[in-house]
């Protein structure tokens, strides 16, 4: 299943102050960089908790041995390439399909146990699947309508959504009357409109093109914020991770690989999958020519620095670093690539191929393929990854 928005209604046990279960693991967060609302979010409760969740179709293991607390309020999103289990994380979470193993609360409830149709569940929608022979007004009306919420309440409920999703002249018109990114906005009004404890999302803007789903994740941020309400997205474009989330958590063969904020996931990777699943990442394992290190490596761990980090210079050219903490290395252009604001380099060093992005500053000296240029960078910047 893919490219679905999902919204559940799991209550088995609202939250009450005597059974929330707060969690006994803390965030993993960078040690700086943290504003007041990141602390707030927190000392938020729990809400959701998976327990040493295991799902195995057959001889596929889908997800395993996934334990995450997701904290009321809080946009966290699942990262990882196609396969990687984040789908079936989903579904387990809605109810649709149950744990091989593990447990998995909501409000401090478990409720791995209950069948789907016990839950008071939501409903799926696939992205922006808006019924297509019914106005705005209606496709919204009908979650309330499922409920048996009366045609008054029903009314000012859809009025007071669309005004908050920024709709409130568009009632009246199809879904095909409306761009993509309208009817986007119908599809997450109308999963929000019956107040559910949490929204999920598979994908959300897997079908928008670029520009479009930039100005959606803004939208969506800024919904986010609106609504306060806790939010668990699935997607595979680190982009969409990174601009939307609390949390990432990184998926890769059915196992979270590394949980983090999105700064800290970019800036200190646990391993080279995530460096390299999360923006680039040069190895520094293989350089035929020696960077001398004082930092010990860690056994299992490969050396490894961001493009952005790395500085191109003239040979012998002086730097802007300190002496000391300098790690430089000789190479050859291979090809210099032009994007806008940025210039970005691939130096061959050796048998190696180390990339270098740099911010096209007036009268800073453009390199071109065939020559050679020097590279260097602090050894502080250096991060020691899990090989
Ligand atoms: N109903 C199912 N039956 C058998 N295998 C499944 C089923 N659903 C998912 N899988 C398998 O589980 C793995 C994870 O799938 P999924 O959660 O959809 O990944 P993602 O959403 O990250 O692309 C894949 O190998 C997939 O083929
Ligand atoms: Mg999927």
């Amino acid at each position: 299943m893919s490219d679905a928005l999902i919204i559940a209604r799991i209550d088995s046990g609202r939250a009450s102050p005597s059974n929330l279960n707060l969690g006994s693991r803390p965030f993993n967060v960078a040690a700086s960089g943290r504003s007041t609302e990141d602390n707030a979010l927190e000392q938020s409760p729990a809400q959701i908790e998976f327990r040493n969740v295991t799902k195995r179709y057959g001889q596929v293991t889908a997800v395993q041995d996934v334990s995450l607390t997701v904290r009321r309020g809080e946009f966290l999103t699942i990262l990882g390439p196609s396969g990687s289990g984040k789908t079936t994380a989903l579904m387990l979470l809605a109810g649709f399909v149950a744990p091989t193993e593990g447990d998995i609360l909501i409000a401090g409830n478990s409720v791995a146990a209950v069948p789907s149709y016990r839950r008071d569940q939501g409903i799926v929608f696939q992205s922006y699947a808006l019924f297509p022979h019914l106005t705005v007004r209606r496709n919204l009306e009908f979650p309330l309508e499922m409920r048996g919420v009366n045609a008054g309440d029903r009314l000012k409920r859809v009025d007071r959504i669309l005004e908050r999703v920024h709709l409130k002249d568009f009632g009246g018109r199809m879904p095909s009357q409306l761009s993509g990114g309208q009817q986007q906005r119908v599809a997450l009004a109308r999963a929000l409109i019956a107040d559910p404890p949490f929204l999920l999302l598979d994908e959300p803007l897997g079908a928008l093109d670029r520009n479009l789903r930039e100005q959606m994740q803004i939208e969506m941020k800024t919904l986010h914020k609106e609504f306060g309400i806790t939010t668990i997205c699935v997607t595979h474009d680190q982009e969409e991770a990174l601009t939307l989330s609390d949390r990432i958590v990184v998926m890769r063969a059915g196992r979270i690989e590394q949980t983090d904020r999105p700064e800290a996931l970019y800036d200190r990777p646990a391993s080279r999958f995530v460096a390299n699943f999360l923006g680039e990442a040069n190895i520094l394992e293989n350089l035929d020519c020696d960077v001398e290190s004082n930092a010990p490596q860690p056994p299992g761990t490969v050396p490894m620095i961001r493009p952005e980090r790395i500085c191109v210079a003239a040979p012998g050219a002086p730097t802007r670093s300190d002496e000391r903490q300098r790690q430089s290395v000789t190479g050859i252009v291979e090809d210099m690539i032009y994007a806008g604001p940025l210039r970005k380099y691939h130096v061959r060093v050796g048998s190696s191929v180390l990339v270098a992005r740099e911010h096209a500053a007036s009268g800073q000296q453009i390199f071109r393929q065939g020559d050679t240029v020097q590279l260097d960078w602090l050894q502080s910047d250096v991060r020691f990854v899990e090989a």
